[in-house]
């Protein structure tokens, strides 16, 4: 594709932090590069724990696996969604309970979630999609008095608020995904974030193989030793250093999303008009991050339509999930396609454009000016 769908953006800090990493000697997890990105992380998102994983999808997991849960209780998430909010539920061993989405944000929608709740709800996982806040308020009055975790997957949403607090730190826990695709990248990662200080020394076991090897690296106890279940799910150096350069510059890069994702919503307001697509809804106690860009087109013929259209013209325009319940494994759970028609009928719809920080002018309005070339022909 001549305009990818997107692409990381690397400033040459990386190439210093790199070359220092390297010639440390220490390459594996907990080292100095993990610990200052970390600290950066506490810093800029208002947080006490931040821990640094090798990705979000094993960030989800640790958050499972700290439920304290019994076998078969159940976690509420949206269907629309990727695998790994669904996987990290099986993997602890809980039955991920599908969610309908609010077709305005491609959210959970809470009135379903308020039906789903039973006496055998663990957790919910509230995904932050395209970096555009849950509605967290009324997450919060469903789970008053219950005993129910909050597990936030801000996959999407580093740098992105709701009601001024940071996505990732509203709930009980929280993670965040650095993938080469997200606005602050580092190849792979994630973080686990928590103001819990219970969780929090619980989780830095689970990181590192079910060992209180953290507590040793800190000098709390003289020799380190297995004491509960865990896995290895520690960020290395190299990466990490990555990582601690990208932070530095993730308002700049946020911030350059925002120009080309208020760019296409002023230019496609005409075709929104004349009904020919819908344009994402940012809610007014969401500040976004802009971690992507879609648009929802009148049925799946059209959103094909357009998107072979724009990819023969060297777009990389694409769909987004397909969702869980009525994937494969999400059969096996037990679902069908009909349970849940507005994420089936939504995910059909969607249609993802171009959207990366140093996407250059001329390319995004080429990429609008062949959606209206497009929509003269249908
Ligand atoms: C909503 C959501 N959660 C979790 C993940 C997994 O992130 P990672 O690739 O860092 O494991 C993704 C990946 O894009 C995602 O979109």
């Amino acid at each position: 594709m001549r305009i990818p769908l997107s692409k990381p953006h690397i400033p040459k800090k990386v190439f210093e932090n790199i070359n220092e990493v390297l010639s440390s000697g220490k390459l594996s997890g907990d080292g100095f590069f993990c610990h200052s990105a970390e600290e950066k992380f506490r810093n800029k998102l208002k947080i006490k724990n931040a821990l640094l994983t090798s990705s979000c999808t094993h960030a989800l997991e640790m958050s499972m696996l700290l439920l304290d849960a019994k076998e078969n209780d159940e976690v509420i998430l949206p269907s629309f969604t990727f695998t790994s909010t669904a996987n990290a539920v099986l993997v602890a061993g809980l039955k991920p309970i599908f969610c309908e989405i609010d077709p305005q944000t491609m959210n959970m929608d809470m009135n379903d979630v308020a039906k789903k709740i039973t006496h055998k709800t663990k957790a919910i996982i509230p995904v932050h999609y395209a970096g555009v806040a849950c509605d967290m308020e009324s997450l919060f009055s469903l789970c008053e008095g219950q005993n129910i975790m909050i597990v936030e997957d801000a996959a999407h949403g580093i740098g992105a608020k709701w009601k001024g607090k940071s996505l990732g730190t509203i709930g009980h826990m929280g993670t965040l995904s650095f993938h080469d695709t997200k606005n602050v990248i580092c190849g792979e990662g994630g973080a686990f974030l928590t103001n819990n200080e219970f969780l929090a020394d619980k989780a830095q076991i689970i990181r590192e193989k079910g060992t209180n090897r953290s507590q040793f690296l800190r000098g709390q106890v003289d020799k380190y030793t297995w004491v509960e279940k865990g896995s290895s799910y520690i960020l290395a150096e190299p990466l990490a250093a990555i990582l601690s350069a990208e932070i530095d510059i993730m308002d700049e890069l946020n911030a350059k999303r925002g120009v080309i994702h208020n760019y296409y919503m002023e230019q496609l307001h005409d075709l929104e008009q004349k009904e020919i697509l819908a344009l994402p809804k940012i809610p007014h106690y969401c500040d976004s991050n802009y971690h992507l860009f879609y648009i929802i087109l009148k049925n799946e013929d059209a959103r094909n339509s357009l998107m072979s259209y724009l990819r023969a013209r060297g777009i990389g325009a694409t769909f987004h999930y397909i969702p869980l319940h009525s994937a494969p494994a999400g059969e096996c759970l037990g679902y069908k396609k009909e349970h849940l028609p507005i994420t089936e009928e939504y995910s059909k719809r969607l249609l993802r454009l171009p959207l990366f920080p140093d996407l250059i002018q001329d390319d995004y309005s080429y990429v609008v000016e062949e959606i209206f070339n497009w929509s003269k022909t249908i």
